[in-house]
């Protein structure tokens, strides 16, 4: 049995890593170990007990106000012993966040190779989103196995040169996971407080480059359409980071359409999704999950590393500009055609069988570094 460590540490990495896990643990040649550096707590723990996963070792990094320095350096630290121990066949990591990075190099200091799962995302522009764009090239510079979402994810990595009979096309494991969470009879206290008059703002905010004033005005654009109808009603969960939980309170505090919630569990979040009319947000993983559950996005954001989103209709960027935001909320509401157009659009992101691809492309590779 050969051992294949993956190492995660945050909210999204582990929505996205769990379908992995699972298709790793159905394949009797292979003994999974998972690791997580609790970059997150509250949060990765959640998605964990979501997917009911039981990490092999949790490196328990988070504090308070903790710096992208030292999440890096106790990743590196702690991974040491561990990956020296397991001697894994090799190391699976998620996206571009400081845990996807450290346990990259980590790996790379012990030789192990790497397979990085949703590699290629680029938006080419260095600190947007900071540090993500940056985190996601290193990684992909150190990995020899490269599961790309999309054709275009593949394009990227072929124009910088990566070996290409090791990328492989996959889609998207968040698609995978949305076929474990999302229920038409699901029930819970936040689904059954809405009104099923009104139409539904799903809000999510959290990126660096958008925290104090993009985020602000963003919000606060967001406050002024809730305030100017009748027919709205907006859910925010928020983000536990401090600086976001601040802003969110001082701008939608008192406003009875608001409904300012803790990060919610992601079996209620995606069915929350799937009950709302829209969705804003600067989140990545939302920007893939929508267009599954036919919901418009508007991004709030000036890139996205997710253009095929945009192509396909079912993602609008808007910026933070209160202007844009208003403009583009304004014509969804107003014009069922437009909404239709954005909702109607085939997700580009994948077909929920990410993980099995990712599972037979291990074997690819493994079986071709034994002859
Ligand atoms: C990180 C990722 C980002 C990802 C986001 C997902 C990096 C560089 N960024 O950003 O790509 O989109 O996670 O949410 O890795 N906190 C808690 N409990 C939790 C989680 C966070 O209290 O369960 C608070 C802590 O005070 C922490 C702060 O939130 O210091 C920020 O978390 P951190 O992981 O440093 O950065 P994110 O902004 O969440
Ligand atoms: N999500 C969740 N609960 C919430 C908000 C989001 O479970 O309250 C899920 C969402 O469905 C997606 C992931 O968290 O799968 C996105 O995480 P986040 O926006 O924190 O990070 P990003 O994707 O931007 O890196």
């Amino acid at each position: 049995m050969q051992r294949i460590m993956t190492i995660f540490g945050t909210r999204p990495e582990a929505i996205k890593m769990a379908p992995v896990i699972k298709a790793l643990e159905k394949d009797p040649t292979f003994s999974p170990v998972t690791v997580v550096t609790g970059q997150h707590k509250e949060m990765l723990d959640s998605a964990l007990n979501a997917f009911h996963i039981k990490p092999d070792h949790n490196l328990h990094l988070m504090k308070k106000n903790q710096t992208l320095t030292s999440i890096t350096v106790g990743a590196l630290t702690k991974l040491e012993p561990i990956i020296a121990k397991t001697k894994p066949a090799i190391i699976l990591v998620h996206g571009d966040t400081t845990t996807t990075l450290g346990a990259t190099l980590a790996a790379f200091y012990q030789k192990i190779p790497v397979g990085h799962v949703e590699a290629g995302l680029r938006t080419y522009s260095r600190y947007d989103p900071y540090p993500e764009e940056i985190n996601r090239q290193v990684t992909d510079a150190i990995s020899s196995l490269y599961f790309a979402p999309t054709k275009k994810a593949e394009q990227n990595l072929l124009q910088e040169h990566h070996d290409a009979s090791h990328v492989f096309v996959t889609g998207n494991t968040a698609i995978d996971a949305l076929e474990h969470t999302v229920s038409a009879d699901y029930h819970s206290d936040v689904l059954d407080k809405i009104d099923p008059q009104k139409k539904l703002l799903l809000v999510t905010m959290h990126r660096r480059e958008n925290q104090g004033e993009p985020m602000r005005q963003a919000l606060q654009a967001i406050k002024d359409m809730l305030l100017s109808r009748d027919d709205l009603e907006m859910i925010f969960p928020v983000h536990l980071s401090q600086r976001v939980q601040n802003i969110a309170h001082e701008v939608f505090d008192g406003v009875a359409q608001a409904h300012l919630t803790k990060p919610l569990d992601v079996i209620d979040f995606h069915n929350l999704a799937a009950r709302s009319y829209l969705i804003l947000t600067d989140s990545g993983g939302v920007q893939e999950e929508a267009p599954s559950l036919q919901k418009p996005v508007l991004v709030l954001r000036d890139t996205t590393e997710r253009p095929e989103g945009v192509t396909a209709g079912t993602l609008k960027l808007v910026g933070t500009d209160p202007t844009m935001i208003k403009q583009a909320l304004t014509e969804l509401l107003n014009d069922p055609q437009k909404y239709k157009q954005m909702a109607d659009a085939k997700n580009p992101y994948g077909d929920g069988h990410a993980s099995e691809r990712i599972v037979t492309a291990l074997h690819q590779y493994l079986d071709g570094r034994d002859h």
